[in-house]
């Protein structure tokens, strides 16, 4: 059995539908103390890549791209194992049961912040992709997929959605933590940042950047393939990454679909114009002392 240096009841708590582990916040449904004592005494292999994410940010997208570019184009993982088997969560329950005995090169996604990683990654050479979106988008996500899971709790109005989203009484925990979190220079020379609406502007130039970032070269047809297979309405159609194998009573589809739109730039079909200034002035305040520059900035 694997055990925390610290007792447990010091570091975890429940809140409804969440367990709060380490000041983080995780959906019951698919974490237990069992699956973040895993993670947290995960043994971390220098081959092992990570795309790191705050949700909704685009992790069912690496989990489609990157097997694809790491068996050099072959449909065959993508086209018959779920998401969520295929790129396990390093903290869900799955990883346990995909991981342990899973060959090198392993590929994990995970959401956790910076901190909360294993110690074992810290000492290893293993590689992260770490992807983030406009925080604005991420919000308006986020508030549809708690209306459709009914794992999450109700997200209430959108401005009162909003105001859960800033003070981070939200899965993970606060944005600006997150990623200010994977800022970390003890780790640039394995870390590549990427945002969800460079991806979305020029898919085939991201794929070109993680091939050289892996060390890997392919051929233009496969990423041609590539770019053409993780393209959103085909994505939209693959039942082993579109979550329609999840049942309704867990997340209904009909309420908001989990591939919904796929855009940059969703949050003005949302935001009040007071809302907007609202929500730039506390992510501006919190993101201030950061070298960070994102293409949103400025919007
Ligand atoms: P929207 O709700 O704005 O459509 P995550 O996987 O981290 O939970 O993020 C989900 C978001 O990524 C959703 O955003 C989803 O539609 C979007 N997404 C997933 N695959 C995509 C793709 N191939 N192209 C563009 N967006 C994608």
């Amino acid at each position: 059995p694997v055990t925390l240096s610290v007792p447990c009841s010091l570091v975890y708590s429940m809140d409804g539908k969440y367990i709060v582990f380490r000041g983080c916040r995780f959906p019951k449904a698919s974490h237990t103390l069992e699956s973040l004592r895993y993670a947290v005494n995960f043994q971390v292999r220098d081959d092992d890549l990570f795309a790191v994410t705050y949700p909704k940010s685009g992790t069912t997208w690496m989990q489609e791209i990157l097997p694809l570019l790491l068996n050099g184009g072959d449909l065959t993982p993508v086209q018959t194992i779920p998401n969520w088997d295929r790129v396990p969560w390093l903290e869900e329950t799955r990883a346990a049961l995909v991981l342990g005995d899973r060959a090198s090169p392993r590929t994990m996604v995970s959401h956790l912040p910076y901190h909360l990683m294993p110690p074992s990654f810290f000492s290893s050479k293993a590689k992260v992709i770490y992807v983030t979106r406009n925080p604005k988008d991420i919000a308006v996500s986020s508030f549809y997929f708690h209306q459709m899971a009914s794992f999450l709790d109700d997200p209430g109005t959108f401005d009162e959605f909003l105001d859960k989203f800033l003070s981070g009484e939200v899965l993970f925990g606060k944005w600006t933590e997150h990623v200010k979190s994977w800022r970390n220079l003890d780790i640039e020379d394995r870390i590549l940042y990427v945002t969800y609406e460079e991806m979305v502007q020029d898919l085939r130039g991201a794929l070109g950047r993680f091939a050289k970032f892996l060390g890997k070269e392919f051929s233009q047809e496969v990423l041609d393939m590539v770019a053409d297979h993780c393209q959103f309405k085909n994505m939209k159609n693959n039942t082993m990454s579109n979550y329609s194998l999840v049942p309704k009573e867990f997340m209904d589809s009909s309420k908001s679909p989990f591939l919904r739109k796929g855009v940059t730039g969703d949050w003005r079909n949302h935001f009040t114009p007071e809302q907007d200034a609202r929500f730039s002035a506390v992510i501006k305040e919190e993101m201030k002392d950061t070298s960070c520059k994102f293409p949103w900035d400025d919007e």
